[in-house]
């Protein structure tokens, strides 16, 4: 949304500023006076709680990397090191182990906001495009953090992970092998492959900070969508960003670091595996190998395909769908509180992640294995069917004409509770007293 800057120079020097860079300007307009939507609810706030994870994880990170070791025979105890006697070292590691669980939460939860509220439609359909490019990065970078403390678990994530592209093998024989041991720099999971890791590791966070600003820069353009998915059509349907947002956000931001805390002090390790504190060993598979829980729903589809190639194919399939969402979705209406018929078939969406979460982490046979290729089967129909037919044939219900209209609906409903409903002697509404 363009909207007039009203930034005025202090000063001498901010006007000699604003004349050359005009930085100042840019914040104020838009992270001060940015027009945001009135009707924002708690799912917009995780936008700002997600910025606070990326900088936590990169500060936390780069004091860890200060202390570890990026070679095999030292990482796992250089690890130990840093919880034991690195000042602090336990805390600034338990905050990042535990940051890479909550960051995930955040992001899953801003995917399913959006895709709720048909954020990803147009004008934003390069802002939800930037999104799945994040995710991506994400994933690659926390898979590689994964690998760093040299546990069990760390070192059989990465056996079994970078082994699918073996799969490739059986398309040009040969073909996967090569690939494979490019990978590692060697013939097997070794020093080379810890080190490589470790550099991209400490490189991805960056990269994923240079997107995080091209996704708030192609949000700021058409501005922020809001619950209704109605457009904002005069200035009272916005308010300036701050103080109004900027209390809501810190707000939840403060109700999240108190749920981040309440793990990082009183339960550390229960997101993590317990087989990560034992140092990896190339001669003992562990029993089960589990990847962290936000991977879980990926992995179940991974191994609810019979072929490995196929399997691959399915579990990078599932996150470049989201790409092509835009384009699936048919109906022009964006929010699902007027689509009634996608509302039911997104919560059996929602369902069937958390399914295939459970189902990734138990082992791949009998009803486990047929509910993964069951939740795999609806997982691709929701975006490949569902979306596509469903937008041509629901009835949308009643929508009101515009955010105002929404606003003034809800508030006669609440006054009519209010005058109908209080009993005698309750206090009286708050525009009464
Ligand atoms: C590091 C990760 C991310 C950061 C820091 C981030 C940041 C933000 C911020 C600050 C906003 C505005 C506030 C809000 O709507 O909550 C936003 C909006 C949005 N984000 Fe993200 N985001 C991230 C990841 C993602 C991902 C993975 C997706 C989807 C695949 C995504 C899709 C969107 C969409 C569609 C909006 C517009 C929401 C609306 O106005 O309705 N974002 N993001």
């Amino acid at each position: 949304m363009a909207h007039k800057s009203n930034y005025v120079p202090q000063s001498a020097f901010e006007k000699w500023l604003d004349e050359r860079l005009p930085v100042v300007r840019l914040m104020k307009d838009q992270f001060i006076d940015f027009p945001t939507p009135r009707n924002l609810n708690y799912w917009w706030t995780f936008g700002g709680i997600l910025i606070f994870c990326l900088i936590a994880q990169m500060m936390t990170g780069i004091v860890l990397a200060m202390h570890y070791v990026a070679n095999e025979s030292m990482a796992f105890e250089s690890i130990e090191h840093i919880m034991r006697n690195v000042n602090w070292g336990w805390l600034i590691r338990y905050t990042h182990a535990v940051g890479a669980s909550m960051f995930f939460a955040a992001a899953y939860l801003h995917m399913f906001r959006g895709l709720y509220y048909g954020s990803y439609k147009a004008p934003r359909e390069i802002l939800w495009i930037l999104g799945v490019v994040i995710l991506l990065l994400m994933i690659a970078t926390s898979f590689m953090g994964y690998s760093l403390p040299w546990g069990q678990m760390s070192f059989w994530a990465v056996t079994v992970i970078t082994n699918l592209f073996s799969s490739f093998d059986s398309v040009i024989p040969g073909l996967g092998t090569r690939i494979v041991q490019w990978v590692w720099g060697g013939f097997s999971v070794g020093n080379p492959t810890l080190n490589r890791l470790f550099s991209l590791h400490y490189l991805l966070p960056f990269m994923i900070a240079g997107v995080v600003i091209l996704h708030i820069w192609a949000l700021h353009v058409p501005g922020n969508n809001n619950p209704t998915g109605i457009d904002v059509k005069r200035s009272s349907e916005a308010m300036p960003f701050h103080p109004y947002y900027t209390i809501k956000d810190g707000f939840a931001l403060a109700v999240f670091a108190i749920v981040f805390a309440a793990f990082v002090f009183y339960a550390p390790n229960y997101l993590g595996h317990s087989d990560n504190y034992i140092p990896a060993d190339p001669l003992v598979t562990p029993t089960h190998i589990v990847p962290e829980w936000y991977f879980l729903p990926f992995y179940a589809i991974l191994r609810a395909i019979p072929s490995k190639l196929f399997g691959v194919i399915a579990m990078f399939g599932a996150i470049m769908v989201l790409f092509v969402v835009p384009w699936l979705d048919s109906s022009p209406i964006r929010s699902l509180r007027y689509r009634p018929m996608l509302k039911l078939f997104f919560w059996a969406f929602v369902v069937t992640c958390v399914a295939l979460g459970y189902l990734g982490a138990m082992p791949p046979d009998g009803i486990y294995l047929l509910s993964a290729r069951l939740g795999t089967f609806y997982y691709f129909a929701f975006f490949l069917v569902v979306l596509p037919v469903v937008g041509r044939i629901e009835t949308p219900t009643q929508m009101p004409g515009s955010i105002t209209e929404d606003i003034m609906s809800k508030e006669r409903r609440r006054r009519a509770a209010l005058e109908g409903g209080a009993p005698a002697g309750a206090p009286a509404a708050p525009e009464k007293r």
